[in-house]
């Protein structure tokens, strides 16, 4: 595998250089060679080339068989225009890797259920799926920007009926391997675009009529979110709603730090944590590195298709936990086993590695 590593800004240097070290090492136990290429991205790629999505970093990722992203975003350049500031990077990157689907899981942890912001027995047993549609929407309709003399400014949202098509797939797809229920989110009491959404969702799903589907209006997805996460399975929706809605999904884990992400469907694949840049605890080697971790996991099974090497991280991040390892943003009160991003990716090292070496016994008999 040619694996492209663009760590980007902030806590995305820290929280990469850990998931290079765990999937080189479950690489290595597994015998899947992998060949890195490090690139620029961001404000970094801005400071050295003057570009936040530079053409050798294009180049690089175009020739990977995957691109694992840190984060984009650095306080900066918050003056720079919006078509100049680090985050066009990572909307570049996407649109040239063509992934439309952006799948974001947050599950409870039973080890970390006290950490959620929400009481354990609301949390308890949430296992969902969120289906972000990543190429279309608000992000880049045309036509956008500001009137002449900025007194206004517009951004256009649009969705063609196959846009929605092929990410309703995706979605449908997701559930068979769940627990074959699709909540399909959108605001169709007010938004073209959402009625078009929701008409052709429906007519996908007649192709499922073992998938259930319900549709939700985003405002009240916000709301169930919170009260009964637990009913959700698949969550399918539009681009900036996702974006909305994965952070509230991500952050209800406990930390935003815990979760990870893929981008599939099109060329490359892309993973990414679902958490930022972070500046205001970069540098300081207390980031959680565990998002990134995952995002290793997710590579290992939809790009590598090795199921037996993802599990091996999956299984590490869980026993990490229930050994009662934290980094700062998942220890709750004076809690004594704070670690920091390197002690984490060292522990992380071992027990992937033990977990690949009892999988292997397990299999091998
Ligand atoms: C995310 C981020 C990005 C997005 C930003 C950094 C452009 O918030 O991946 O969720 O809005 O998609
Ligand atoms: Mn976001």
């Amino acid at each position: 595998m040619k694996i492209t590593i663009l760590a980007g800004d902030g806590i995305g240097i820290e929280v990469t250089r850990q998931a290079v070290r765990i999937l080189s090492e479950v690489a290595k136990f597994y015998q899947i060679i992998v060949e890195f290429d490090e690139q620029l991205i961001g404000g970094a790629a801005i400071r050295e080339k003057g570009s936040p999505f530079p053409e050798e970093t294009r180049r690089a990722c175009l020739k990977a068989d995957a691109v694992l992203l840190g984060a984009v975003g650095d306080p900066e350049f918050d003056d720079l225009l919006p078509e100049q500031r680090p985050e066009i990077g990572l909307l570049k990157l996407r649109q040239s890797l063509g992934g439309f689907a952006n799948l974001r899981p947050a599950a409870a942890i039973p080890s970390l259920i006290e950490s959620s912001p929400l009481r354990a027995e609301v949390f308890e047993g949430t296992d969902l799926l969120i289906v972000r549609e990543l190429l279309g929407g608000l992000y880049f309709g045309q036509p956008r920007g500001f009137n002449a003399d900025k007194t206004e400014a517009f951004n256009t949202m649009r969705y063609s009926v196959e846009e929605i098509e092929r990410i309703a797939l995706i979605a449908f797809e997701s559930a068979r391997s769940r627990r074959k229920k699709v909540t399909s989110v959108d605001k169709a009491n007010v938004l073209e675009t959402s009625r078009l959404w929701r008409e052709t969702v429906t007519r996908v799903s007649e192709k499922y009529p073992d998938v259930e589907l319900e549709h939700l209006f985003v405002d009240a997805c916000a709301m169930h979110l919170v009260t009964n996460p637990s009913r959700f399975d698949v969550i399918l929706t539009e681009n900036l709603f996702g974006d909305i809605l994965s952070d509230e999904a991500a952050v209800l884990t406990g930390s935003l730090g815990m979760l990870a992400s893929a981008t599939i469907g099109g060329k490359i694949d892309l993973y990414e944590p679902v958490h930022g840049s972070a500046p205001d605890i970069a540098g300081q080697d207390i980031a959680n590195p565990l998002g990134a971790i995952a995002s290793v996991a997710m590579l290992l099974q939809h790009t590598a298709k090795h199921e037996h090497a993802a599990e091996a991280v999956e299984t590490a991040i869980k026993n990490v936990l229930e050994a009662g390892y934290r980094t700062a943003d998942i220890a709750r009160g004076n809690y004594q086993n704070v670690v920091s991003t390197s002690e984490m990716g060292d522990l992380m090292v071992q027990y992937a590695l033990e977990a690949a070496n009892i999988s292997y016994a397990f299999h091998s008999v």
